[in-house]
């Protein structure tokens, strides 16, 4: 089968002063349509980064990131800025590692946001019943400043899925939820993703949350140069 995701030979120097810090190194993976990949390894070994160039918030120093879409192949590192951010609209969904929730936006808004830039007013519907099953229905018209971290989790796990994106990325989605309600959002997660046929990315900390994972990358810590 086509893989949605094709990274090959990814690498990312930080420079930062006088040290560099080469925290990715011929990373290569494939992920195909309903596919699962867990993203594994120490704090600092790169999973926000290597999340943050599949996503294109990031440019890689070298390697090559391609997305397969119904309408055909992208190279997303042959893309604009401008490219980008359209691509990352429409075919992406990211629950980010601090949420980055619309502080001046209710649960419900924030949730519906991706419907409102995408002109997918139909799935609004879908989108509601996803925060529903998510357990935020009494939750709708609070502010995220009134959230706990783990309904701020979920909010942007059902933000992340509204457009039904090709490419789910998610950055330790269940890393402020407890043990069993971590367990819970992680199949309900993975579950949608496999129902939509999307391409799901998702790092951990948690073996118990890889296991649910159809396969593991493990990052190691990689470090050139002095540590502070
Ligand atoms: N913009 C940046 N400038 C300089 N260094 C950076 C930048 N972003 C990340 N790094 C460094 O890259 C390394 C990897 O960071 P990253 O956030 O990807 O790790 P991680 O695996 O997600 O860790 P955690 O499990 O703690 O979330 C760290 O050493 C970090 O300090
Ligand atoms: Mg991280």
């Amino acid at each position: 089968m086509t893989p949605i995701l094709s990274v090959r030979s990814l690498a990312k120097t930080f420079v930062d002063g006088e040290h560099t810090r080469q925290v990715l190194q011929d990373v290569s993976l494939d992920v195909a349509a309903g596919e699962v990949l867990a993203l594994m390894g120490p704090s600092g070994s790169g999973k926000s980064t290597l999340l943050n160039l599949l996503a294109g918030l990031l440019r890689p120093d070298s390697g090559s990131i391609a997305l397969t879409l119904t309408e055909g192949p992208v190279l997303l590192t042959g893309l604009s800025d401008r490219e980008l951010t359209r691509l990352r609209r429409r075919r992406i969904g990211y629950v980010f590692q601090f949420f980055n929730l619309i502080p001046t936006l209710t649960v419900r808004e924030n949730v519906l946001l991706p419907l409102e830039l995408n002109g997918l007013g139909h799935l609004e519907a879908e989108a509601l019943q996803r925060l529903s099953a998510l357990g935020l229905d009494d939750r709708l018209d609070d502010f995220p400043a009134h959230l706990s971290g783990g309904e701020r989790q979920r909010t942007a796990i059902a933000r992340a899925m509204a457009h039904r994106p090709d490419l789910v990325l998610a950055d330790e989605p269940t890393g402020n939820l407890d043990g069993r309600t971590a367990e819970q959002v992680a199949r309900m997660l993975i579950g949608e993703v496999k129902t939509l046929s999307s391409a799901l990315v998702m790092a951990t900390h948690s073996d118990t949350i890889a296991s649910q994972a159809d396969r593991v990358l493990r990052l190691d810590e990689r470090v050139d140069g002095a540590r502070p």
